[in-house]
């Protein structure tokens, strides 16, 4: 891990939502949350971080949602497009660029991807079987089989993936496949298609493999134990007439098949294509290769656990034939912190509730700090976690308010009613008050420490022992008491509290970065934390404290 000083280039590359449905808890906590709490440690830390992704427009989960219901691939997009930019701006998701895979920009990018793994010999055509419906009269590529998972035996495999083990499928592979068009039996059928010559790769990303510190163990160990059991030579076109076509000089399209190129293959490069729309619309063209092309630059790829193969094996290895001679190669993850699921299995009621409700219900119900509070308690990076809405409630109600919420109010409703309003000489200082100041400032270095390394959870869990220990060091003092008879020792311990609390400040912004903001502008700020650097400032004696109101507020189970 570079040095946390400031300066540091840092690309936070985040899962594109396909465009088929709102995102629900388990999509926020598994990737979202998380990569923005990474991405606003950041930007206060000083670092220069371009976070991007987008809608995933294309591929069979859109199409057979369209099948569905009657409409066209392009109206289901545009259906759930503007809610993501709704639920982003509701829950303070902090993209640099959100965009979707159905720009030109995109297309030109993922060509250059294609075009040159095409001429550097990485890819190339091969005759191969795929499943055909003889009563639609159509081919059937990834979801629209369904089937009998190999490897594990889950009997709703789909074609592109199992759900239940995590392994990549082709359709061809599933046991008693069905087609999910009309249910019959499909049968293999001869196609051409482009495929990817993994094979000729696999060295070089074992080699790669090996050299990754600090992953967690399931992402390395799935990623190591994929390549090492041999990869073999995948497709990357699809017979189907929605997504990114086939570069026009290499096209194979038949009268009897459209061709387009593989979603999977096209939407990871939508890193790259985000990272290149977000220079030109600085005016810059060439800013997205700080983050690229520099070696020195770092980047960080937050996803849900079923989408590891595709960013720890398959996206490195077409960086790495794309880059094959270049003169600046690309770069391939730092990191790749995927987070493993939420469930929902707590009482039934709320199994049903938490799985039938999206993020924006959520909003309608929780502060947007309240529910990243909640959620980032309980954020699944180590195992499956369970969401139970009376356990985010607890930690809303008994924790941020009680503990975070209260502590602030306290201590400038108290310097404002006995100190004018401004923060005090502090006078001397005893061990008692050194002790504070070490406690916060120790919190933020560890806090710093877990956040480098994506412990989300823990991190958030220093933040509230800084908290804590303030509340415990203000029922030491007892300031509302001393406040009658000695009041030079108030105004130290108030002085005390306040720069803790501003501390803490900092600690508590990348998980509640509306209250943090605000409180900054209580204490003499302006509000913009980006910049200030991961470090305690202290607050000069007469500055002026703005009128506290609840940062948070008491919540309620929804309905
Ligand atoms: N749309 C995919 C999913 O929801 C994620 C795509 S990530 C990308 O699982 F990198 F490929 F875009
Ligand atoms: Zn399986």
């Amino acid at each position: 891990m570079s040095d946390s000083t400031a300066d540091r280039h840092i690309l936070v590359a985040v899962a594109w939502p396909y465009a088929n449905g709102l995102s629900h808890l388990g999509h926020i906590a598994g990737c979202y949350l998380p990569a923005d709490i990474f991405a606003r440690y950041h930007r206060i830390a000083g670092n220069r971080v371009l976070m991007v992704s987008g809608t995933d427009a294309h591929g069979t989960p859109i199409t057979v949602k369209a099948d569905q219901e009657g409409v066209s691939p392009a109206e289901i997009v545009e259906r759930y497009n503007p809610r993501f930019h709704e639920q982003w701006d509701r829950l303070g998701v902090s993209f640099d660029l959100f965009t979707t895979t159905m720009t030109d920009n995109h297309r030109e990018v993922v060509w250059d991807l294609f075009r040159t793994l095409h001429a550097n010999g990485y890819i190339d055509t091969r005759k191969t079987e795929q499943f055909f419906d003889p009563e639609a009269g159509r081919f059937l590529p990834d979801r629209y089989v369904e089937g009998t998972c190999p490897s594990c035996g889950y009997e709703q495999a789909r074609g592109d993936q199992c759900e239940s083990c995590g392994r990549t499928l082709d359709p061809v592979d599933l046991i008693e496949p069905r087609s999910k068009l009309t249910g019959v039996t499909p049968e293999p059928r001869e196609t051409e298609h482009y495929f990817l010559l993994l094979p000729r790769l696999q060295e070089q990303l074992l080699t790669w493999l090996e050299t990754r510190e600090g992953w967690r163990p399931h992402v390395i160990n799935w990623a190591k134990g994929f390549v090492k059991d041999g990869l073999i030579e995948t497709a990357v076109t699809r017979d189907l007439a929605w997504g990114v076509p086939i570069p026009p000089e290499l096209d194979i399209s038949t009268e009897a098949s459209q061709k387009r190129i593989y979603v999977w293959f096209e939407a990871v490069t939508g890193y790259l294509s985000a990272s290149k729309e977000w220079a030109q619309r600085q005016g810059d063209p060439d800013a997205w290769r700080a983050w690229w092309e520099d070696p020195s630059a770092e980047s960080h790829y937050f996803i849900g656990k079923d989408n590891i193969p595709f960013h720890a094996v398959f996206w490195p290895s077409y960086l790495l034939g794309y880059s094959d001679g270049a003169d600046r190669p690309l770069n391939l993850p730092t990191n790749v912190p995927a987070n493993q699921y939420v469930t929902f299995r707590g009482d039934k009621a709320s199994k049903s509730r938490g799985v039938g409700r999206s993020l924006l219900d959520y909003l309608d119900v929780f502060p947007a700090d309240e529910l990243r509070y909640a959620l980032s308690t309980i954020l699944p990076e180590y195992a499956d976690t369970d969401l139970a809405e009376d356990e985010l409630v607890r930690r809303i109600n008994d924790e941020l308010v009680a503990a975070w919420g209260n502590l602030v109010n306290r201590v400038l409703a108290m310097t404002r009613k006995n100190l004018d309003g401004v923060v005090p000489d502090p006078g001397a200082l005893d061990e008692r008050d050194h002790a504070l100041l070490a406690t916060i400032d120790q919190v933020l270095a560890e806090e710093q420490d877990l956040l480098e390394r994506v412990e989300l959870r823990q991190a958030l869990r220093r933040a509230l022992h800084g908290a804590q220990e303030t509340n415990a060091y203000l029922n030491a003092l007892e300031p509302w008491k001393t406040v009658k008879t000695d009041l030079a020792r108030t105004a130290t311990t108030l002085w005390a509290a306040l720069q803790a609390i501003n501390g803490l400040k900092l600690a508590f912004a990348p998980f509640v970065p509306f209250a943090s903001a605000t409180l900054d502008t209580w204490v003499g700020g302006d509000g913009e934390l980006n910049g200030r650097g991961w470090r305690r400032e202290e607050l000069a004696t007469g500055t002026v404290l703005g009128e506290p109101h609840p940062l948070f507020r008491k919540v309620e189970l929804p309905e």
